[in-house]
């Protein structure tokens, strides 16, 4: 919801400096974990691993904590705030190994004969 309106607020105000924001809104917080939903649903083996909790909590502690601080870098400008940065840093990384998580899980618990 947040995702769309930020790319509704860029369509009618044709201000388009939170693309960044809209688009890893959209991917990382809605295609990319409803399509980790759907792979939990498939395989309901590898949600059960503490894998799949820490990569749940890793990611949605992350992802805010890097689109809150990019929202604001971008709409003020301020690109060089320590705090924006540490907060786009902190939150990226905290993402990105989220992500590296998840596909550890998919490729060590997945099973050959279930996929
Ligand atoms: C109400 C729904 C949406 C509206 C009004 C909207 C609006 C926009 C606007 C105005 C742009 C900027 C276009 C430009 O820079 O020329 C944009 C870019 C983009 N949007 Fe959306 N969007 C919506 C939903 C979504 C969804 C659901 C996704 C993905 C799941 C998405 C992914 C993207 C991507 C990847 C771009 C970057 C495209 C590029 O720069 O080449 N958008 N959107």
């Amino acid at each position: 919801m947040i995702g769309v309106s930020i790319g509704y607020y860029m369509s009618t105000s044709h201000q388009y400096n939170l693309t960044g924001v809209h688009v890893h809104i959209n991917l990382l917080g809605w295609t990319a974990l409803t399509l980790i939903g759907l792979i939990y649903v498939l395989f309901p083996e590898l949600e059960k691993k503490a894998l799949a909790k820490i990569h749940f909590w890793l990611h949605n502690i992350g992802l805010p904590l890097m689109m809150i601080s990019l929202f604001v870098m971008l709409q003020t400008g301020n690109m060089t705030s320590t705090p924006l940065v540490i907060g786009t840093a902190v939150g990226g990384t905290l993402v990105l190994i989220g992500v590296f998580v998840f596909a550890f899980n998919v490729l060590v618990n997945l099973k050959k004969s279930e996929a």
